[in-house]
């Protein structure tokens, strides 16, 4: 039998504590909680990111507009860090509106909102079968002096932390017990070697996790790879993770290079980290103006899928709250879109930072942290394009097992590329929007001849062409294209009156008979999996089915 109790328990919502391969095949939005949403009756605020305070956003203002995220097929939310923060006068670099600057962390942060908010945000999560990630900073707290009061802090005495000393970048030593900020905003760095600081923080995240059932953890920048060094020493995490009982994405902030970043997940660091040289790639393959080097992205894309543990848990994102806005370096639409269709369609679960579905466009921090009300929470192109991917990408997980199969570069080209995950061929470039008579990508598929594929995102027939191939024509402009058996997309909700109209014009009957190409589910399975809820709702205290 080769499934595992946790992997059949993984095709059921749970409403804690989630795995890792719970989190496989969710997509992940994530949200500045201070920027999201005002609450309920209050004015429209001008929230200028510049002057880097609060704009007023709670974790009820996020509650009460969980549709705009979930109707664009969202299946987990990644919100600030909630602990308490500096609460001080403004300091030279602005107010902690975003979350991170730690004091006391066994309070929450009340600028969000009471203990029952957070709680009543994460009972409505799980009511719509989606999971809770909670960012949490562990190696560092704020302080605006190198002399601070460690009264006011979680861990209250000096023996806690590393001595003052600036840091001196590529040292690692240095980066490892030095404090990092600056005189101005020193964050003093918890000496995280110390037993019963360890012992400490795992009662803590254990208690957080529980109280208010999150299902994700995301770690802020446990390790900085600018000459392969670390905050943290990696064996921190495995016992924290495991004191925390739910799934880990770690930051380790870099570059192209790989391996740095590979080597922080894994049995011995943490489940997942969020993918930098693929943003790295991305950015180098799809950006315009830019190298548009579609060859480095294929380069990281192989050696990732050699050095990672396992590329399918990694968190595949275009911005975050430290990155430019992809349309800050990018204006044109169809680069955004062909980007963002390679972190859906290849392996690794998607992230999307909030408003990079309204083409927010500032450069780095503060001007990244854009409030999303001004918007009107529209339903913009891009919007609609993450809407279809997510349920589109839904669809493939819960019924397939696509989420499993590991992409592969199908074909390359010197403004595009073809990737094939599953049964699902993506055909991507770098043209942007002006339309090109003459260039084309031609895609050798290991589909028969005439077999019929479909556009999911124009719903438009694609046949095969001799020896398997397809080809991707620009005289629109640039757009991605996503191809799959025609036959293999019932079920999904996608594309549906189109097939229906195709067929009673009598051409296609093909495409609305459900297909064998996907390996159904063996009725042994089913029994297994009564057996295995069985066994876990003995041994745990915890409801498996909400
Ligand atoms: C805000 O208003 C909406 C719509 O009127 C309602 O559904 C929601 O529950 C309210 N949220 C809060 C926190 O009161
Ligand atoms: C493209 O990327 C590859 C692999 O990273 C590198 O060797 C090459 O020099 C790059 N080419 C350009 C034009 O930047
Ligand atoms: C990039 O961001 C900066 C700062 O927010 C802004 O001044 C500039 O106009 C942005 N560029 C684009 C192309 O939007
Ligand atoms: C897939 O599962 C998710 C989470 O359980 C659910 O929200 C979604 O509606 C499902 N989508 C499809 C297309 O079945
Ligand atoms: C592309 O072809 C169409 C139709 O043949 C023609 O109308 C159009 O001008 C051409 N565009 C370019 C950019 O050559
Ligand atoms: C579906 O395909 C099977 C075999 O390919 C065929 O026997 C069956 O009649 C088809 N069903 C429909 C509804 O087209």
């Amino acid at each position: 039998m080769k499934y595992s109790c946790l992997s059949v328990l993984s095709l059921f919502p749970s409403a804690f504590a989630a795995t890792a391969e719970q989190w496989r095949g969710r997509s992940i939005y994530q949200i500045i909680t201070d920027r999201f949403a005002l609450p309920n009756g209050s004015d429209q605020n001008v929230c200028d990111p510049g002057q880097q305070t609060w704009c007023g956003g709670t974790w009820n203002s996020i509650r009460s507009n969980l549709d705009y995220i979930q109707n664009a097929g969202f299946t987990a939310i990644w919100i600030s860090p909630v602990n308490q923060n500096y609460e001080g006068p403004r300091s030279p670099y602005g107010d902690p509106y975003h979350g991170y600057w730690m004091a006391d962390i066994s309070k929450l942060n009340d600028r969000f909102g009471t203990a029952d908010d957070l709680k009543a945000l994460s009972a409505e999560l799980h009511r719509r079968n989606m999971y809770l990630m909670v960012d949490v900073v562990v190696n560092n707290v704020m302080a605006t002096s190198i002399t601070p009061d460690y009264s006011k802090y979680f861990f209250k005495d000096a023996s806690f932390y590393h001595p003052y000393c600036p840091i001196q970048w590529g040292n690692t030593n240095s980066e490892q017990v030095c404090w990092m900020g600056d005189e101005k905003v020193p964050l003093p760095d918890v000496d995280t070697t110390n037993p019963t600081v360890i012992a400490q923080y795992g009662e803590w995240i254990a208690a957080l996790v529980k109280e208010y059932s999150i299902d994700g953890l995301r770690i802020d920048e446990d390790g900085i790879t600018n000459g392969h060094s670390r905050h943290v020493q990696m064996d921190f995490w495995p016992t924290f993770c495991s004191k925390a009982g739910v799934f880990c994405m770690g930051e380790v902030l870099g570059g192209q290079e790989v391996d740095p970043i590979a080597m922080y997940q894994g049995p011995g660091a943490l489940d997942s980290v969020l993918n930098f040289p693929l943003y790295s790639a991305l950015v180098s393959a799809f950006s315009i103006p830019g190298p548009q080097n579609i060859s480095a992205l294929v380069d990281i894309f192989e050696q990732s899928k050699t050095k990672f543990k396992d590329v399918g848990l990694l968190g595949n994102f275009l911005e975050n709250q430290d990155l430019p806005r992809w349309h800050n370096m990018t204006v044109d639409p169809q680069s955004l879109y062909n980007a963002m269709t390679f972190t859906f369609m290849s392996d690794g679960i998607p992230v999307v930072y909030y408003g990079q579905e309204q083409y927010f466009s500032g450069n780095s921090d503060p001007f990244n942290r854009e409030a999303l009300w001004p918007s009107n929470y529209e339903k913009t192109d891009a919007y609609k394009l993450m809407s279809t991917l997510n349920q589109f990408r839904n669809f493939l997980v819960n019924k397939t097992d696509w989420v499993k199969q590991e992409a592969q570069v199908l074909t390359t080209s010197p403004y595009g590329l073809a990737i094939m995950k599953g049964p699902v061929i993506s055909v991507l470039t770098n043209i942007g929007s002006p339309p090109r008579n003459n260039t084309h990508i031609a895609v050798r598929s290991p589909y028969a001849a005439s077999t019929a594929l479909i556009n999911i995102l124009t719903c438009q027939q694609w046949a095969v062409g001799s020896k398997g191939m397809i080809e991707a024509q620009y005289t629109l402009g640039g757009v991605p294209n996503i191809l799959i058996p025609s036959d293999m997309l019932s079920g999904s909700g996608l594309c549906g009156a189109e097939l229906k109209t195709t067929n009673d014009k009598g051409g296609k009957a093909a495409a609305l008979n459900s297909s064998n190409h996907l390996s159904p589910i063996p009725s042994g399975l089913i029994t297994f999996t009564l057996f295995c809820l069985s066994l876990a709702m003995r041994t745990s205290g915890y409801a498996m089915l909400s």
